[in-house]
């Protein structure tokens, strides 16, 4: 059967490259200072048995004073990785231990993170060096999301681990500087792959849905998690500060959500969280992705009541929020245009801005054949509007076979883009991405 995350452009790159001084066409805006990072699976060798098993490799673009200074990818080199370790062992048998790095990268506490979900965090530095496993001076036990959340006005930096063994889920918070100041075990009735959450002003927001780690996937070579039709979905909010027994939990229609495009409490008692749902996910084989839609919960947390509406039909992933706006009521979102399968998953050659206050979409079109990853909004300035930005991707021309930089202004988003960055090679369709400003780098 042929394995879509080996082919086009989810093909690994072979070569770890550093180019200064790429061409641009258009004019890097002088604002944007800073690099920005993505990260993804890049199998070393062959197939390494499902597209979330392969090497975490990152691939970065600084931008300063209107140039693009840099290119650089690099593998996260984790003990795993030195040691040749895979998630799928020489036996056939899956090895959660293995650290592949592959899913994420964020900035917190003046460190850059790579981040995967079995394990702890990787860091890296600003050139893409890997520094070392980071596990908050020894207080973080739990493997760490890929999808932390950091509070933009607090700055604590809210996140979980789960396992397919005790403890199944663990809440953690982490101050501004980079401390781990709370760890909080959260009862769930069994092991779900748990790979999102969210915050708000007041809440945590669990999603514990029914893809269930079923042991005899453990032997597969693939992901050791399955669809359950009798498992059912629920969502747990827990005010911030609380602990388990604060937890409340509401049911939910079963479906998969990998990720949250937002959530907020935009008035008292009202807690709204707007999320890429799958009606369902891996039934039947774990390589099938049905489309998943944006989509709407309003828990009403006085009466205990869930609404649930769907906010557009298009098929879409990776959806992104301005992080200033994460946990507040946020009027912009943007997500790829997806086009997934029973065998698949495939992305169009499409960004989608969603028009959360007018119920409105546009999109930004690549052209034939160019087909973007994840876009990540980077402000103008700190105190810029929520729309006066741009949004930052890596665009494959299948053409050529080659990719590029694209920076699209965030209130024209139709418009052809303002900068187009030449990158040396092609960049594979990876996962998510950070822009790290200058100003969160440690001095
Ligand atoms: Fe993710």
């Amino acid at each position: 059967m042929s394995k879509f995350y080996l082919e086009g452009n989810f093909a690994p790159v072979r070569d770890e490259m550093t180019a200064f001084d790429l061409p641009v066409e258009g004019a890097v805006p002088p604002a944007l200072e800073g690099r920005y990072l993505r990260n993804g699976p890049n199998p070393t060798t062959g197939d390494p048995g499902h597209w979330f098993f392969g090497e975490g490799m990152l691939h970065g673009v600084e931008l300063s004073g209107g140039r693009a200074t840099w290119y650089r990818n690099r593998y996260v080199r984790t003990e795993s990785f030195e040691a040749g370790r895979r998630i799928v062992g020489e036996n056939g048998m899956l090895d959660l231990e293995a650290t592949l790095a592959n899913t994420h990268v964020i900035a917190h506490g003046g460190r850059i993170l790579a981040l995967v979900e079995n394990r702890g965090p990787t860091e890296v530095t600003a050139e893409l060096d890997t520094v070392g496993p980071f596990d908050f001076g020894g207080r973080l036990t739990t493997a760490m999301t890929a999808h932390p959340k950091r509070c933009p006005v607090t700055g604590e930096l809210h996140f979980f681990g789960y396992g397919v063994f005790p403890p199944l889920l663990t809440y953690h918070r982490a101050d501004a500087a980079g401390n781990l100041v709370q760890s909080e075990e959260i009862t769930v009735p069994g092991p779900t792959m748990l790979h999102d959450f969210a915050i708000t002003e007041h809440s945590v927001v669990f999603m514990d849905l029914p893809v269930v780690c079923d042991p005899s996937l453990l032997m597969a070579g693939t992901m050791p998690y399955r669809w359950s039709d009798d498992y059912g979905a629920r969502i747990g909010v827990m005010p911030r500060g609380g602990s388990n027994a604060d937890v409340r939990w509401f049911d939910v229609e079963p479906c998969y959500v990998f990720h949250v495009l937002n959530a907020a409490e935009p008035t008292a008692g009202r807690l709204e969280i707007d999320v890429a749902r799958y009606p369902h996910l891996w039934r039947d084989s774990q390589d099938a992705f049905e489309p998943a839609t944006l989509h709407r919960w309003t828990l009403d947390l006085a009466t205990g009541t869930v609404k649930e509406e769907a906010l557009d039909d298009r098929a879409v992933e990776f959806p992104r929020v301005d992080e200033r706006l994460v946990g507040r009521p946020a009027r912009f979102g943007y997500a790829v245009h997806t086009r997934p399968g029973r065998d698949g998953f495939a992305m169009e050659a499409a960004l989608v801005k969603y028009d959360l206050a007018t119920g409105t979409t546009e999109e930004h079109r690549f052209g034939p054949g160019r087909t973007p990853g994840e876009g990540v909004l980077v402000p103008a300035s700190a105190d810029a509007g929520e729309d006066d930005g741009y949004v930052l991707a890596y665009v494959h021309d299948a053409a050529t076979d080659s990719s590029h930089l694209s920076i699209l202004d965030a209130s024209d988003f139709a418009a052809s883009p303002v900068a187009t960055v030449t990158l040396p090679q092609r960049v594979p369709f990876g996962f998510h991405g950070s822009w790290v400003a200058d100003t969160e780098l440690r001095r």
